[in-house]
């Protein structure tokens, strides 16, 4: 039983996306797609591994990181109610990443999440893209610390083959997440600062995502309006770096356009990601309707598919859902697990003329 696990998990065990460089960068430490914890090494003092130490000096970088879903990565809602559906080491790897967060995990460092030590602690030093004058730390210089590569060390990767304990064996080749490969092929692909240029600065760590309402709605164009005897609806990534969304699986969105008078001639559409398991441990996408940077998805819908009185207002809503069923059950820490991205209401001869 044993020698059949190994040969299945040598079967699909793929290489990892490369790496852009002979030696690996200073913050690689540990293979593609959370296979391990992250060892930020034995740093001489563990105030380096601590977020509140940092803020005696870094106060404003601080409050803002402790905000941002990735101080929340391992305390949030709706990623608990997940894990407690399936508590797997793996997830750990990536939302409590540390070897010395896991060492405890109902610690107060654990449930700092991805923390200040997560992305800038290895070899027991400081790793930054560069070091200031004034800086008192052993800071270990990197270029390529925040590059998309950087990032990909957890915001990339296939589907896992796990043990029965839910500790990832091998990877596949299917993709789970990816974020930075839609933003590779995309373009916003030869930006300098590359995630950075829409999801921080030097001294912005709140990282604002899917969850920020300001970030959400500057995503996409949402238009609607008449051509001939059609409602045509179109919607546009106008501003986000990859597809939307993105991230993890569950996230999806759907457009709904009705009547009042008649909910159930309803016109639905779905954006989204749908899989399938495969023979090798994994899943493998067999739908995804996200929509890539800078593409437009069109719908015509003929306004007597909606029933209801001719010239009634038509209701148009984005609904935007971070978890897999729009209607959960609220368990007692489910932070807003839908909402809505836009609601218009028009008749059909008030609509604007399509261009
Ligand atoms: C005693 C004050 C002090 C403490 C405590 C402190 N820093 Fe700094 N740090 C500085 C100063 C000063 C600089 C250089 C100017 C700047 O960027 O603010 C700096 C720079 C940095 C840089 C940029 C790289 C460099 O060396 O210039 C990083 C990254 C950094 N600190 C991270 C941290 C983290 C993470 C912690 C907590 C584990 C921390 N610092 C704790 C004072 C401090
Ligand atoms: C290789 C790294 C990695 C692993 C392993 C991982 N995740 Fe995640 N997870 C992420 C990243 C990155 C995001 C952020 C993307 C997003 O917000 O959609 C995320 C987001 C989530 C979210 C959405 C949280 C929110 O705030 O909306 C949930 C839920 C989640 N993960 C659950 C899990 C579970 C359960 C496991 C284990 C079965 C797991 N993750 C394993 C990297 C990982
Ligand atoms: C998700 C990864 C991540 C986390 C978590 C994180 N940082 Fe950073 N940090 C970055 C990136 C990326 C940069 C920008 C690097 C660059 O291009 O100079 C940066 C830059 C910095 C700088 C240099 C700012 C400057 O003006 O040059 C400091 C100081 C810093 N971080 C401190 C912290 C502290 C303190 C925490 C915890 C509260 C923290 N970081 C958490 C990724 C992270
Ligand atoms: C050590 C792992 C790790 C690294 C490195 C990392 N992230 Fe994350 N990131 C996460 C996890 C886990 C989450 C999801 C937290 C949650 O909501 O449960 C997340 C969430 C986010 C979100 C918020 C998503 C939302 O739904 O609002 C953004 C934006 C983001 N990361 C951008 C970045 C960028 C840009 C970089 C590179 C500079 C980066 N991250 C590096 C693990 C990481
Ligand atoms: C051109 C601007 C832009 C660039 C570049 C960009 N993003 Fe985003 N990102 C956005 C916007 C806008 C959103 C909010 C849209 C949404 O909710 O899907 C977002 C959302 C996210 C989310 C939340 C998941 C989700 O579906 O909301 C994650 C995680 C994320 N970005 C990571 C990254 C990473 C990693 C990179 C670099 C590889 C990157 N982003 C590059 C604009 C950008």
């Amino acid at each position: 039983m044993r020698r059949l696990l190994v040969l299945l998990v040598a079967a699909c065990n793929t290489p990892a996306p490369a790496i852009p460089s002979a030696t690996p960068p200073s913050w690689h430490v540990r293979p593609m797609g959370g296979t391990r914890a992250i060892d930020p090494g034995a740093p001489a003092t563990s105030e380096l591994l601590d977020a509140n130490g940092c803020a005696k000096c870094h106060a404003a970088i601080v409050a803002e990181w402790s905000t941002s879903r990735h101080a929340l990565a391992w305390t949030n809602g709706i990623f608990q109610r997940e894990y407690a559906a399936r508590p797997q080491p793996w997830c750990v790897n990536c939302h409590a990443p540390l070897t010395t967060q896991q060492a405890n995990i109902q610690g107060t460092h654990a449930a700092q999440g991805v923390d200040c030590a997560t992305c800038h602690v290895r070899a027991g030093k400081l790793v930054s893209a560069s070091k200031a004058a004034t800086s008192p730390h052993a800071t270990i210089v990197d270029a390529s610390f925040g590059s998309p590569a950087f990032c990909a060390d957890c915001h990339e990767f296939t589907f896992p083959v796990l043990s029965e304990r839910g500790v990832a064996m091998a990877m596949t080749r299917h993709p789970m997440q990816n974020t930075v490969a839609s933003f590779t092929a995309g373009p916003y692909a030869h930006q300098r600062d590359g995630c950075m240029t829409c999801h921080g600065s030097r001294a912005n760590h709140a990282f604002p995502g899917g969850h920020d309402p300001g970030m959400r709605e500057a995503a996409l164009d949402i238009a609607w309006c008449r051509r001939e005897g059609t409602i045509e609806v179109a919607i546009t990534n106008a501003n986000a770096g990859h597809s939307v969304p993105t991230g993890d699986v569950h996230r999806h969105m759907y457009l709904r356009v009705w009547k009042s008078s008649a909910p159930e001639s309803m016109f639905q559409a779905f954006f989204g990601r749908r899989f399938e398991l495969v023979a090798d441990g994994g899943k493998r996408t067999i739908w995804d309707s996200t929509i890539a940077p800078a593409a437009t998805k069109r719908f015509a819908i003929a306004p007597a598919e909606l029933a209801g009185d001719e010239d009634e207002a038509i209701n148009l809503e984005l609904v935007y859902v971070f978890v897999e069923n729009e209607f959960p059950r609220q368990g007692p820490r489910d932070d807003a697990p839908t909402v809505s991205l836009a609601r218009r209401r028009m008749s059909f001869a008030a609509l604007p003329a399509c261009q």
